[in-house]
Order: C-alpha cells, then structure tokens, then sequence
C-alpha cells in the first residue's frame, strides 16, 4: 500500500472509531506516517479529536449515522478503539467493500460482546478459560451459580457489553447474588439484563500478551508477540503495568499458544491484546482486545515500537520490531476530583524523578475515578520502574 500526501486527492485516509488515551496514540503514530486520520468520539474534545486532521462527534452505536459518516469521508481503512460500536454496520460495510475495518469487522464484531468471544476460546477453539454461564434474569443467574454443577462461589458477574470493569462485581455468597445482578443491569452498555458469570480463577498474576499481525515480506501474515505485560487490576480497572512480566518457560509457551489460536481465527492484520491468567504452569484465556491494550501503555517506554506504532505499521502493511527496549512500567493518574479544565500540579517533581515519562490525556472533564493520564518510568529491572513509575504517578495531582 502506498502512502500519499494527506488532505490532497492521494491521502490514505484512516478513521479511528473512539478518540480515547489509547487512540490518541494510534492516530500520533499514523500522523507521523504522514497518514491523513480522523477522529471519532461520542463527545466534542476527545483526546484523540485534538490531534486528528479532522474531528467528528457521533454516535458510534447508530448504525445508520455510523454508515453516512463512512460514506462521507471515505476512509480506506477503519480502525475501532472502543467496543461501544455498531459492529454490524462496520460488519456489512466490509463485506461491500466499502472500507477495511481493523484488524477485521468480524473481530471487532465477536469481542465487543463477552458472549461471542468466551463461546469461541471455549467452545470452538476448546481453549482453557474459567468456568462460566449466561443468564438473563436473577433467577437463572442463581440457577447458573447454586444448581447443581453450578458456578458456585466465590464468582464474578459482568454485563456482556461492558469495559474498565463496569458492572463488575465478585460476589461471595448467595445474598450477594441480588447485588450483584442490579449493579450489572445499571453498568451494561447495550443489550441491558445480559450477564456472564465466572468461576473465580485463583491465579498467581495475570498478563497481557500483546500479540501483532502484521505482514511479512513474503505477503503473508505473520504472528509477532511482544514480551508479556504483568498488571494489576482495582475493581476490574487497570491501575499498574510491567514489562516484561516474569514467566516459566512452559507458562509463557502456553499463553503464547492461546494467542496464537484466538488471534489466528479473528484475522486481519494489527495488534491484538491478549488477557490470560496464570498459575505455575497453567494458563486460562481471559479476554481480548482487537487493539491496543490500556496496560500496554507501558510499551511506550519499555519497548523499541509501542503498541500503538505496532497497530500503526500493521495496518499500513509495513514491517514491525516487538523488540524490548528496557525493563519498564506504568502507573495510572485518576481525577481524583469531580471538575472541568483542571490543571495538573507536580507534574515538574514527577519527571525529576530519573528515568520517568508522562502522558496528560487532556481530557475535557475530569471525575474522581476518571483515568486522566499515565506516568512511565524505565529502570534496571521492573521493580525500580515500577517504583518510579508509582511515585511519578502520586505526584501528578489534577486540581482546579
Ligand atoms: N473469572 C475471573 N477470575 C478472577 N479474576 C477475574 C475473573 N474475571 C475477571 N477478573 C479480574 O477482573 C479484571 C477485569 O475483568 P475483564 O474480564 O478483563 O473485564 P474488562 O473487559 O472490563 O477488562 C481482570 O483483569 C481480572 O483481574
Ligand atoms: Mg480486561
């Protein structure tokens, strides 16, 4: 594919589906590729709509305002960044031949819901996950969980649209359950009543393998895998990562198959970010993310080309390096308070600190537990980086 020269009649013309953090980055990537992007967010101001050639507010989940924006600016290739998509539309508009949807409209399609997803690492590609069941009342959920050869306790209960933890719950016992349900209900996106439950998997850590399809010389498709992502999760939403995250050779192997198998049905070509939870030797698939992954943020320090540049060169057929470049972290910057146009103290400490990096999302408003920016940090090993990485992110205090 060549690139041509953007805002003229050769531009390769690339529209990113959510403008958020992490397609911020994507489209920062393919600007510098001299890529003519634009932004799609649901609200005026997105991080992503700062830094695009043009920038458009929609609402993503319409089918029929999602198509008549395609068909107006008539990107070449379509690249989602949040879930919360009318994935059908993106589905028949490739199936036309109307755009290129990244990595494929079919991957966006089966993960955007849990359902979809689960049903084929477990059931099709018979790959090791949790143990699980779908209900679509209190009163099934209950079955699913107390019956016999049920779920049992303790569980966690998720809405089957839904993303960052929202709707999440664990629950303990059967007079959670009730909880549990209605806090679903009221964190579901779309398709509203539906849930997952999930055996609790008592793993050791949980990583985010970052898996890229990109092409080769010879034409065809190649699979690359970054090293994997150590994190750690508060209520489902991510808080730290670290890269590389130490693994035993046949963990790593295991995970690295997992990846290879899901990745491979879905397709396409981009970065993929694959969830796993491990135990010793053993490995469960989690979920995955048909882009760029929240805790691989850290790659934009840790590695030679970040998950982003990764997804950017992928999508534009050129060659990618998943080489590490140090031991590194990353450390989440919440709002910490409910306001409009905040400004960021300390953020001259945080970068004192050797080694350390930031990245201020320049979000329009900020809420306590709004993910408003990310401190880096590299270091001898993870355990320095991290410990920087912690300590930036303490320092960066957005206020009014
Ligand atoms: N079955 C499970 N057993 C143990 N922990 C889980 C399970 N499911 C989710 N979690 C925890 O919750 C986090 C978020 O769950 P996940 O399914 O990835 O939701 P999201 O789509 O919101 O990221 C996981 O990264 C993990 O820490
Ligand atoms: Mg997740």
């Amino acid at each position: 594919m060549h690139i041509g020269t953007p805002l003229s009649r050769t531009a390769t013309r690339v529209m990113l589906l959510g403008a958020g953090e992490l397609g911020k980055e994507v489209i920062i990537a393919l600007q510098r590729l001299g890529v003519e992007v634009i932004a799609v967010d649901r609200y005026d101001g997105a991080p992503g709509h700062q830094v695009a050639h043009r920038a458009q507010t929609i609402d993503m989940t319409d089918g029929n305002v999602l198509a008549r924006l395609i068909d107006s600016e008539k990107p070449a290739i379509v690249v989602p960044e949040i879930e919360a998509i009318a994935t059908e539309t993106l589905v028949a508009l490739e199936r036309a031949g109307l755009c290129r949807v990244i990595p494929s409209a079919r991957a966006a399609n089966l993960t955007m819901n849990r359902e979809g997803i689960r049903r084929l690492a477990a059931e099709e590609l018979k790959l090791p996950t949790s143990r699980y069941a779908f209900a679509d009342s209190l009163a099934s959920l209950r079955a699913a969980v107390e019956g016999p050869e049920g779920i049992g306790f303790p569980c966690i209960i998720k809405p089957v649209m839904s993303s960052s933890g929202k709707g999440q719950s664990r629950v303990e016992g059967p007079d959670d359950l009730g909880t549990a349900w209605d806090y679903a209900n009221a964190g579901g996106r779309v398709n509203k009543g539906r849930v997952i439950v999930e055996g609790f998997v008592d793993f050791e850590y949980e990583i985010t393998l970052l898996t890229v399809r990109a092409y080769a010389a010879s034409g065809e498709v190649e699979t690359h895998f970054c090293a994997p992502i150590g994190h750690i999760q508060v209520k489902g939403d991510y808080v730290e990562s670290w890269q590389p995250q130490a693994m035993r050779p046949e963990a790593l192997k295991r995970a690295q198959a997992i990846a290879k198998a899901v990745t491979d049905n879905l397709g396409g070509v981009g970065l993929y970010g694959v969830e796993c939870f491990v135990k010793g030797d053993e490995v469960w698939f989690s979920e995955v993310s048909p882009r760029p992954h929240d805790t691989g943020m850290v790659t934009m320090i840790s590695q030679k080309q970040s998950e982003f540049e990764l997804h950017a060169r992928a999508i534009l057929g050129l060659p990618v390096d998943v080489s590490l470049r140090s031991p590194g972290a990353s450390a989440v910057i919440y709002g910490g308070i409910d306001a409009t146009g905040v400004r960021f103290e300390g953020v001259d400490a945080a970068l004192r600190i050797p080694g350390t990096d930031l990245r201020l999302f320049g979000k329009p408003v900020s809420y306590t537990n709004r993910r408003m920016g990310v401190a880096l940090a590299e270091g001898e090993d993870t355990d320095q980086a991290r410990q920087r990485a912690k300590l930036a992110a303490a320092l960066v205090r957005p206020g009014v």
